[in-house]
């Protein structure tokens, strides 16, 4: 009971980050999925460049963000932070010039500890200058893990970078990064606009999985300007089969979850193009509203998320997904989303309309798969 009472308290003291961003999860790019280490200006420019030729800049993927691996060193007398000179020639803030020129936002990343988790420098006690640095930049984005600590508690080290940076005449999004480890659902939103949930997705069917099962009871954590971070999007790197991709992006977008595309944009197949551009998946992502999806059924392999929706005609949209390999049967029950009488039902995956129900839906999915529909109330559109 103590611990229920403790709970609500928090969640009426808790308001978001007071900086007006993150209004809607971030949508961009950042190359740690594909590139690791292994990332360079040119890298940068090209990526920048196919943002806005494909097409993916306009469907909202604004943000270019670097992770590990762009710093160098400290500068002795300054303690300024150095950019690799051999990977960013041109310096930091010539890059961010030229992505803000093809109007995209610029996200940087550092370390709450003494190194990075390559051994980069870190910022830990260089958290204002940092912060200053990054303003004086121009930098709209900051990423901050949690490699080589002094062992302190996440709760102690992230708030200062988070004051530091509200201290900048730049808003700077704060994303923070301690992999889930000590809840931050619980005690990030004054300091963070996201916060990742869980460790590190990896190009595989089964960390897409181990890590949504992660996402089960955070719903009610996330809202606009505080969004629960399952990590980013491993659509198009190759480990995952075109329809596995297309649920792990489905699901993503309907908890709400930051659309960080990790994959090289310069050179994608037309399917994942497909996947990552769809309009209606992603205006459920973008939704007013702001509500991360629940998990309101699991029968074993079969389970049904759900968030209410407001835009585009308010509504319920579910994920009915089935994580066997073989094709199942998957019925949602109205009265499980909260809504009830006849309902249109709007397959956003196909952008196709399928009619309508009573009481029930039930589709047959596909194994390894997600169906996303979208259920309106036939009396509230007559
Ligand atoms: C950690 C983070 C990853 C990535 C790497 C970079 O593992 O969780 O997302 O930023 O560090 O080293």
């Amino acid at each position: 009971m103590q611990k229920y009472f403790f709970i609500c308290v928090i969640l009426i003291t808790l308001n978001a980050l007071d900086n007006g961003l993150g209004r809607k999860p971030p949508m961009g790019w950042n190359p740690w999925n594909k590139y690791g280490c292994n990332i360079n200006e040119e890298i940068v420019r090209q990526t920048a460049d196919a943002l806005v030729s494909t097409g993916l800049a306009a469907a909202g993927y604004i943000y270019l963000n670097l992770d590990d691996c762009w710093q160098s060193a400290r500068d002795p007398v300054t303690k300024k932070i150095i950019a690799d000179p051999i990977k960013f020639p041109s310096g930091i803030p010539s890059l961010v010039q030229y992505v803000h020129s093809k109007g995209l936002k610029f996200g940087l990343y550092s370390d709450a500890g003494m190194q990075t988790c390559e051994g980069k420098p870190g910022s830990l006690g260089y958290e204002e200058i940092d912060a200053e640095t990054y303003s004086e930049w121009d930098i709209d984005y900051l990423k901050y893990d949690n490699c080589h600590t002094d062992g302190t508690s996440p709760k102690v080290r992230y708030p200062p970078m988070s004051a530091a940076l509200m201290k900048q005449s730049k808003k700077i999004y704060f994303s923070m990064c301690e992999w889930g480890l000590e809840k931050p659902w619980l005690w990030a939103p004054p300091i963070a606009n996201s916060w990742r949930t869980t460790g590190d997705i990896s190009d595989h069917w089964y960390s897409f999985i181990a890590i949504l099962e992660e996402q089960a009871n955070l719903a009610q954590y996330a809202g606009p300007g505080q969004w629960n971070d399952p990590d980013m999007l491993e659509v198009g790197n190759g480990g995952m089969k075109t329809h596995e991709y297309q649920a792990h992006f489905a699901l993503w977008a309907i908890l709400k979850a930051p659309l960080l595309i990790g994959c090289d944009i310069t050179n994608m197949s037309q399917d994942t193009k497909k996947i990552l551009m769809n309009r209606e998946v992603i205006a459920v992502n973008q939704d007013s509203l702001g509500k991360q999806a629940t998990r309101v059924k699991k029968v074993l392999t079969s389970e049904v998320w759900a968030a209410e929706v407001a835009d585009n005609g308010a509504g319920v949209v579910a994920v009915l997904f089935n994580q066997a390999s073989i094709q199942e049967s998957i019925t949602i029950e109205f009265d499980k989303l909260g809504i009830s009488g006849a309902q249109n039902v709007r397959d956003l995956i196909n952008q196709v309309d399928l009619g309508q129900s009573t009481v029930s839906y039930t589709c047959q999915v596909p194994g390894r798969s997600a169906v996303m529909v979208k259920f309106r109330s036939v009396q509230s559109e007559q």
